[in-house]
């Protein structure tokens, strides 16, 4: 397993441009499930999550092409396979996306039950609830969810996919694909407006498939009898552009984050002002102030909450920097209550975090200093190499894998902005 060693105390500078979503581009290469026809996406980003995406796929009898500039094109022109093995999902729990459209596409869909990870339980409930709306009959056999449609495939039907900690991203992914070739109209309340889901309808209405209210908390879709093929572009990744920008924040430097969606990041940038971390941004971009190393923050509080809110995914990024706030901070996770496995890891470099319950209280200090540090999922790997750029020393982050799940060779990407960062194989 490969290992980071980032040493701390270098100011950054430079413009670093934005990959595609992962969490778009995986379930909208599983939506290439809804037709027989190829899906293309223009340079999707080079992680282990959509070549895992890739294998799935092709585990059902999909062709898949990978091209030079990491565009990729799926095709499921025969009749797909109807089960998704553990071996798979057990590695990345996106592959529950092709739950939805493979039950619409072939009546039956067996997929394992994804595992938890490390921040706590990662139920399926609701995505099961919307597949039985539809008319399909679901149960759990040896690990493995198994729905099938009934005689005449799936009908329309309204559902509520709330769920106690809000609406499910990939929830409202699943049942939205498989609604688009059940018979007649289905309206989905209470569905995920993250602009991951608005990506994937978009992608669904170039391949004929007729959606209203994109972006917004009540889905309405009119099922067809089958799909056509398309190229979809995939949004900008708001995470890892947010990521970015904190780099640029917590070493003082004036880093230019290009190709990103600003109004995607809106709560990040209202924060980072209230911080006393200006941020300017255009129509593309954003871009850290340089404020010098050793500047400290003001404590500013976040709670995660669905989108538009503060995003659970840069909770621990977040944390990072308000460890060297000249105060105390209050983080409140509504999303994974348990979703605080960076701590332990941030206190090994001189961070005084305190948890209480879905709360971590941060009481700034003058400096972290470098540490042995292991990463446990890819967020939080995230906010362990930030948190090396700026402490004193070099830091040894183990168990990087996590990290290239979802960033796309982050350490050359930093590197090429001034970060002293390289990899090490063990
Ligand atoms: C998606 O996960 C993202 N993953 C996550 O990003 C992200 O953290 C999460 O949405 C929240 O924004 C992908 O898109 C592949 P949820 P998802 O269903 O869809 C509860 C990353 O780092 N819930 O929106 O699995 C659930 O326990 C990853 O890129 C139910 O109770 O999350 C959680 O508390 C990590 N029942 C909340 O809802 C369900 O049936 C939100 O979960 C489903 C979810």
């Amino acid at each position: 397993m490969d290992r980071f060693l980032v040493q701390g105390g270098r100011p950054l500078a430079g413009e670093v441009t934005v990959a595609c979503a992962k969490n778009a581009v995986l379930p909208v290469l599983a939506a290439s499930l809804l037709t027989r026809e190829t899906l293309r996406v223009p340079r999707a980003p080079a992680l282990v999550d959509v070549r895992t995406m890739l294998d799935v796929l092709g585990s059902l009898g999909a062709e898949t092409r990978v091209e030079e500039d990491d565009s990729v094109s799926v095709r499921n022109a025969g009749e797909p396979g109807t089960r998704a093995d553990w071996e798979y999902v057990r590695r990345m729990r996106g592959s529950v996306c092709v739950l939805g459209p493979l039950l619409a596409r072939t009546g039956r869909a067996e997929v394992s039950l994804p595992g938890g990870c490390v921040f706590g339980v990662r139920p399926i409930d609701v995505h099961l609830k919307g597949f039985e709306a539809l008319g399909a009959s679901v149960r759990i056999e040896h690990g493995y969810v198994v729905a099938e449609a009934p005689r005449g495939g799936l009908r329309g039907a309204e559902v509520f996919l709330g769920t106690p900690f809000g609406s499910s991203v990939t929830g409202t992914m699943n049942v939205m694909m498989a609604a688009t070739l059940a018979r007649g109209r289905t309206v989905i309340q209470g569905a995920a407006c993250e602009p991951e889901v608005e990506d994937l309808g978009r992608c669904l209405r170039s391949m004929g498939a007729r959606i209203e209210g994109l972006g917004s908390p009540c889905l309405e879709i009119d099922g067809e009898e089958e799909l056509s093929g398309a190229e979809h572009e995939v949004i900008p990744d708001r995470i890892e552009a947010g990521t970015f920008v904190l780099a640029g924040v917590l070493t003082g430097s004036r880093v230019r984050v290009v190709g990103c969606r600003p109004d995607h990041l809106a709560v990040l940038i209202d924060r980072l002002w209230q911080a006393g971390c200006p941020v300017e941004h255009g129509e593309d971009w954003i871009e850290s102030q340089p404020c010098g190393l050793g500047h400290r923050p003001r404590p500013t509080d976040v709670t995660t909450q669905p989108y538009p809110g503060f995003p659970t995914d840069l909770q621990a990024q977040w944390m990072a920097l308000m460890t060297l706030a000249d105060g105390v901070s209050v983080i409140t996770e509504r999303i994974y209550p348990d979703r605080y496995m960076h701590l332990a890891e941030l206190a090994r470099m001189g961070a005084r975090v305190r948890r209480q319950g879905a709360t971590a209280i941060v009481q700034g200090v003058e400096s972290l200093s470098s540490a042995p540090v292991t990463a446990s999922d890819l967020r939080a790997s995230a906010a362990l190499v930030l948190a090396g750029l700026v402490a004193r020393g070099e830091t040894d982050v183990h168990r990087v894998y996590h990290i290239d799940r979802g960033y796309q060779r982050i350490e050359s990407r930093l590197s090429a902005l001034g970060a002293g960062i390289r990899r090490v194989a063990e």
